[in-house]
C-alpha cells in the first residue's frame, strides 16, 4: 500500500497548492491512500465543511485534525458528520466525532488514528493521556487490519518519540503534525514502524508557521491585541510518502517531500 500524508494545510494558499498537486501526485504515483492534516484549512484557523469538502474533492481520503478545530466551535457538530474527518482520539468521550477511521481500497483495509500530545499544548480542547488509549485502540484495530497509520498532533519531539517506542512494531507508521516545521529524522525502526517527528506545513513559507511575521513579532513583544493574518508568499507542500507491506503491515520505505508551487 502506498500512502501519502500531507502536513497541516494552512488556509487558501495551502488549499490552492493541493488543488494542483494532489491530483497530479495521485495519478503519477498511484497512491492507495492520501491523508492530510486539516486543522488550519479554514483561513488558518480550524476547518469548515467547505474546506474539508475541497480537500476531499482534490483526492484526499482522510482528514486528521488537532487543537485548532476549537477555533470554530460552531462547526464541530457539522464537520464531524463527515465520515472522512477525524479528531484526536484522546479528546473527551463526549467530544463530537471519532478518533479513527478505516478505509478500504481494493480489498486492502487501512486504519488511520489521530491522537494529540499533552506537553506544551493548549488547555482546550482538554485531552486525556493518549498512551494507553491509543494502545487499546491499536490492539482492537489489529484484529481488522495490520496496516495502521497514526497522526500524532503534538508540540514536543520527546512525546512523539515516546509514542513511537510505546507502539513500535504494532503500527505501520507514526507521523507527527502541529509544529508546521518538517523534521529530517524520517526512519523505519527494525520492527517495521515508519516515523517522522513532523511532516511540516502546506501553506505560505514566507511566514511564521503560515502567518504573517509582523503581528506575531508584535505579540511576542507584548501587544496582546494583535490578530494573526494569513501569509501569502512562497507556497509549498510538505508531505511524506510511505510504502507499507499489505500482509504484514510493516513499513518498507518513508520519503519526505517539500514541493514549491512553481516547481
Ligand atoms: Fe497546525
Ligand atoms: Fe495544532
Amino acid at each position: 500500500m502506498r500512502v501519502f500524508f500531507i502536513g497541516d494545510v494552512v488556509g487558501k494558499p495551502g488549499l490552492r497548492i493541493l488543488s494542483k498537486l494532489v491530483p497530479e501526485y495521485k495519478k503519477e504515483n498511484k497512491y492507495d491512500l492520501i491523508c492530510v492534516n486539516g486543522e488550519n484549512a479554514a483561513g488558518g484557523f480550524g476547518i469548515t465543511r467547505k474546506s474539508a469538502s475541497k480537500l476531499k474533492k482534490y483526492g484526499c481520503d482522510v482528514i486528521t485534525t488537532g487543537n485548532h478545530i476549537f477555533d470554530r466551535k460552531e462547526e464541530l457538530e457539522e464537520i464531524f458528520k463527515l465520515e472522512y474527518v477525524i479528531r484526536p482520539l484522546n479528546y473527551a468521550e463526549s467530544f463530537p466525532g471519532k478518533g479513527f477511521t478505516i478505509i478500504e481500497k481494493e480489498n486492502q483495509k487501512a486504519a488511520i488514528i489521530n491522537i494529540q500530545g499533552q506537553t506544551f499544548m493548549p488547555k482546550e480542547p482538554k485531552t486525556r493521556n493518549p498512551f494507553n488509549l491509543v494502545k487499546e485502540c491499536v490492539e482492537s484495530l489489529l484484529e481488522i487490519t495490520p496496516v495502521i497509520i497514526i497522526d500524532i498532533h503534538a508540540e514536543t519531539t520527546a512525546e512523539k518519540i515516546a509514542i513511537r517506542y510505546f507502539l513500535d512494531g504494532q503500527i505501520s507508521a507514526l507521523v507527527g503534525t502541529h509544529t508546521h516545521v518538517q523534521t529530517a529524522d524520517e526512519m523505519i525502526s527494525p520492527s517495521g514502524t515508519a516515523y517522522i517527528t513532523d511532516i511540516g506545513m502546506t501553506g505560505a513559507f514566507d511566514s511564521i508557521i503560515g502567518m504573517q511575521a509582523k503581528p506575531i513579532i508584535k505579540k511576542f513583544l507584548g501587544d496582546k491585541e494583535q490578530q494573526f493574518k494569513l501569509a501569502k508568499n512562497d507556497v509549498r507542500m510538505n508531505a511524506v510518502e510511505i510504502e507499507i507491506a499489505d500482509v504484514t503491515g510493516k513499513a518498507k520505505s518513508i520519503r519526505r517531500l517539500e514541493i514549491g508551487e512553481n516547481s
